[in-house]
């Protein structure tokens, strides 16, 4: 798979399949991230890989808050958001923050150097070792779609990533800026008798409110997607298909 395919196939998960990432793809997933330019040239970034469940239930309890999806709406609606798509999104996203990084076939919690107070930048280039730490982030993320492994990138609140440094005993002058969960996508052919789930074969459907899609509309979406991508007319249209059910087919 070249780059751009990666990139493409990249996508945000939280329905993680339990089975663990190997340690070989792993050291290769962060390799790929030590690639990533940085603004010193020092690459100060360490990673500590949290495969042990127990563990890493332990950090989650003191850190990560469970949250239903009736707390989800309230939290959104108090944030007054009002984009239909992007609430659908955080009302799924919400009550996955627990699960998606106790599920997930690894954990890595990304350190880096910061030497001056992160949350009191003075100039652009104080948040410079902050953005090189993300630069490695998406290289690690794009390189884990070219092996068929998702993820999703995880802010913790200030109390959590305290209590977070503390459990790990991440050293004084270091920064937790996420945490990484990758691992599987949970396909759910099992779960869905739908003849034309497109779960389970090389599309993924998303959002809430993401099951199936009609079959006329799967025959439509795969007659057009023989024409993919060279075709702009094709393009369109599948647009227009898309556009008109409730989620959105990321091939
Ligand atoms: C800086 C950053 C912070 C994010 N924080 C969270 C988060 O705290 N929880 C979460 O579930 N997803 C988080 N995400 C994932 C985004 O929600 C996701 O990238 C977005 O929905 C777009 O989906 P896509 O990655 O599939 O394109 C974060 C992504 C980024 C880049």
């Amino acid at each position: 798979m070249d780059v751009y395919e990666a990139m493409a196939k990249r996508k945000t998960i939280r329905d993680f399949d339990p089975v663990e990432i190997g340690a070989d793809v792993v050291r290769r997933l962060l390799d790929a991230g030590f690639n990533a330019p940085s603004h010193n040239h020092l690459r100060e970034w360490h990673f500590i890989v949290l495969q042990d469940k127990s563990m890493r239930k332990k950090l989650l309890e003191q850190t990560v808050k469970s949250r239903n999806k009736d707390e989800a709406t309230k939290i959104v609606d108090a944030w007054g958001m009002t984009d239909e798509e992007q609430r659908r999104m955080y009302v799924d996203a919400i009550p996955k923050q627990f699960s998606m990084l106790m599920e997930a076939g690894c954990l890595i919690i990304p350190c880096f150097r910061q030497r001056t107070a992160l949350l009191q930048p003075e100039v652009l280039s104080s948040l410079n070792a902050f953005a090189s730490m993300w630069c490695c982030i998406e290289n690690i993320l794009v390189a884990a779609a070219s092996e068929g492994i998702f993820g999703v990138t995880r802010i913790p609140f200030e109390d959590e990533r305290e209590t977070m440094k503390r459990f790990l005993g991440v050293p004084e002058g270091y920064e937790i800026p996420c945490t990484i969960a990758l691992g599987y996508f949970l396909g759910s052919t099992s779960k869905c008798n739908c003849q034309g789930c497109l779960r389970g074969e090389e599309y993924f459907v998303r959002g809430a409110e993401a099951k199936c899609l009609p079959r006329p509309v799967i025959e439509s979406v795969r007659h057009m997607l023989d024409f993919f991508p060279g075709n702009s007319r094709q393009l369109l249209a599948l647009g227009e298909v898309l556009a008109k059910q409730p989620v959105r087919v990321l091939v």
